[in-house]
């Protein structure tokens, strides 16, 4: 995220113990959600959040979405040909909006709550981390993919720029975890963040794409 006007975390804060009871503040015009007086999603990110989405449902197998905020992202991911979308939130009231939107979607829902970090390892053996053979036709099965987007909870994950971060803290870490760094891609694309978005002031946006192989 590139930094605005004021900070959005004073120092030393930290939200994660109070996250998930915090109320969900949508705003009327549904085109803001705040929690802990934080901007966590506006909804003129939507055209980034569609890329996000177009490159998670590609592989059309199962899509874990970490993350549903508005739903943006989520909605889009339902209008490809997708085969399930596991969908894991902490905040209560956003999972509450989760549960209802999971009611109506064309594909199996399966909302799971609780920190990412908390729920992956959760997550059935194969579901989303291997390749799969499907037994009856001997053919492969679409691969899963893994749509990411939180949000720091805390002044020290906060970051500042979205290219630095990703360059910065994620493409390590990913290397780190065995990708490759050929398959690791990035695209970036026009954006117009409104002046008085307080998380965001570039007029680009980064959608990587990472290939397990
Ligand atoms: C920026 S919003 C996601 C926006 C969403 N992609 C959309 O299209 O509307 C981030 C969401 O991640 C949730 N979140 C933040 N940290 C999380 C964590 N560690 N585990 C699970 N959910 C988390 C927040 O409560 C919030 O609903």
């Amino acid at each position: 995220m590139s930094s605005a006007a004021a900070p959005i975390f004073s120092k030393g804060e930290d939200c994660k113990t109070n996250w998930h009871d915090a109320s969900a503040g949508y705003d009327e015009t549904d085109t803001h959600l705040e929690i802990m007086g934080k901007p966590v999603m506006e909804r003129w990110e939507t055209p980034y959040m569609h890329s996000l989405s177009t490159v998670a449902a590609s592989k059309g197998g199962r899509v874990l979405e970490i993350g549903f905020g508005m739903a943006i992202a989520a909605t889009k991911l339902e209008s490809y040909p997708i085969e399930e979308h596991w969908i894991i939130e902490c905040n209560d009231g956003v999972f509450a909006r989760l549960e209802e939107w999971a009611k109506v979607q064309p594909h199996k829902v399966v909302p799971l709550k609780g920190l990412w970090e908390n729920v992956v390892p959760t997550l059935p053996d194969n579901h989303f981390d291997g390749e799969e053979q499907n037994r009856s036709s001997r053919c492969r099965t679409p691969e899963p993919s893994i749509l990411y987007d939180t949000y720091p909870l805390s002044e020290e994950t906060w970051h500042t720029h979205q290219f630095d971060f990703i360059k910065e803290t994620q493409v390590p870490s990913l290397l780190q975890a065995g990708f490759k760094k050929d398959k690791i891609r990035t695209t970036t694309m026009d954006i117009a963040p409104p002046a008085e978005c307080k998380y965001y002031a570039f007029n680009k946006m980064i959608t990587p794409t990472i290939l397990k192989d």
